[in-house]
């Protein structure tokens, strides 16, 4: 069988875990990589296997033998870099959060269409065998009818003015950065926009969100969430429904344990399943099911789903005021 073949723009570290997981992939081919400068590009393709290396992201999406493009650079480049691979035809797997706003992601999905490619946003944790097993939980009526959601996604990171994390040209701060997980969770669980969001953010004092909370009510049900990076919490995960309840533990949005209960606390199943390599290697198989099959989107990652998460961050930077500076 022939083999996908990938390349990647920009080198940094997630670029170098998603690599290890194409690299132990069967049906991926490691074909090329491109950075913003050449010597970097040279360096990963020869650390990782790739074939070729680029100095250019443009020299990239030029080579008629790139399948898919992993797109592995900060927020508020995903916009111009996804814009750029579709327009050449290219099928694309952006990182999260996949645009700054909503408005991007929806010209995105304009440009999608007119060429016909496949898009998806890079959500691993929906792809990942834990999750899925919750899903099928929740959607089998394990926990009955799911009424509240309560999540929190934090990682202590050294202050670093140079960090992406930090800068807010580069898209940075909590919401787009870890936030996306929890939003992403309750907006597949309970259903696109909720009918009501109320958010309020620590803004740090390179004008990004240091940490925030969220609370979204749907019908029926409401959810509490919290992510930052300022300080470390359990990050763990809660789903309760009129029958019972659902816990995911450290790192939620990668865990390999979920554990099902009923209303009285008694354990009813647990789903452990180690990595098979790092956790990418899942949404990378998810890309390769679609291509096999010419979809152009991903089930498990719908486009309509990423673009109410979207909407719903927007909401929340638009109660705290942040607006960053590539996208006014
Ligand atoms: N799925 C996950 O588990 C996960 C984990 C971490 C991050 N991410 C996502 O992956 C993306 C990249 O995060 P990262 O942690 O890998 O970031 P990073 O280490 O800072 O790397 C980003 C890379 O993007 C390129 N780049 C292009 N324009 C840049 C700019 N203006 N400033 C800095 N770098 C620029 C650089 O590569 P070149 O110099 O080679 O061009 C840089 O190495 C983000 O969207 C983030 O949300 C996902």
């Amino acid at each position: 069988m022939e083999k996908h073949k990938w390349g990647i723009i920009g080198t940094g570290a997630i670029a170098r875990k998603f690599a290890e997981a194409l690299s132990g992939t069967e049906t991926a081919e490691c074909y090329a990589a491109a950075s913003r400068t050449l010597e970097k590009a040279k360096a990963f393709a020869s650390e990782y296997g790739f074939r070729k290396a680029y100095g250019s992201y443009r020299e990239l999406t030029e080579d008629p033998d790139v399948d898919i493009i992993y797109i592995a650079t900060p927020m508020a480049s995903h916009f111009e870099d996804s814009l750029l691979c579709i327009s050449k035809g290219k099928n694309v797997l952006c990182e999260k959060s996949v645009t700054l706003n909503s408005r991007q992601f929806e010209q995105i999905l304009e440009e999608v269409r007119k060429h016909d490619v496949f898009f998806m946003e890079a959500m691993w944790m929906k792809c990942r065998p834990t999750y899925r097993k919750v899903k099928e939980w929740i959607d089998s009526g394990r926990i009955g009818e799911v009424r509240f959601i309560k999540a929190d996604f934090f990682n202590h990171v050294p202050y670093n003015a140079e960090s992406r994390l930090y800068k807010a040209d580069c898209g940075g701060g909590a919401m787009l950065d870890l936030g996306v997980y929890p939003i992403t969770m309750a907006a597949d669980i309970l259903g696109g926009i909720p009918d009501e969001t109320v958010s309020a953010a620590v803004i740090g004092k390179d004008g990004v969100d240091i940490n925030n909370t969220t609370l979204l009510k749907y019908a029926g049900a409401s959810v509490s969430l919290d992510s930052g990076f300022q300080l470390q919490c359990r990050n763990n995960a809660l789903i309760s429904g009129t029958d019972g309840y659902i816990t995911m533990g450290d790192w939620f949005h990668c865990t390999c344990e979920a554990y099902l209960y009923n209303r009285e606390s008694t354990l009813l199943e647990s789903a452990v399943i180690p990595d098979e390599i790092n956790g990418y290697e899942y949404e990378i198989r998810e890309v390769h099911r679609c291509l096999e099959n010419g979809e152009k989107e991903s089930p498990l990652v719908p486009h309509d789903e990423t673009l109410a998460v979207m909407r719903i961050m927007d909401e929340c930077r638009k109660q705290w005021g942040l607006v960053y500076p590539r996208e006014e």
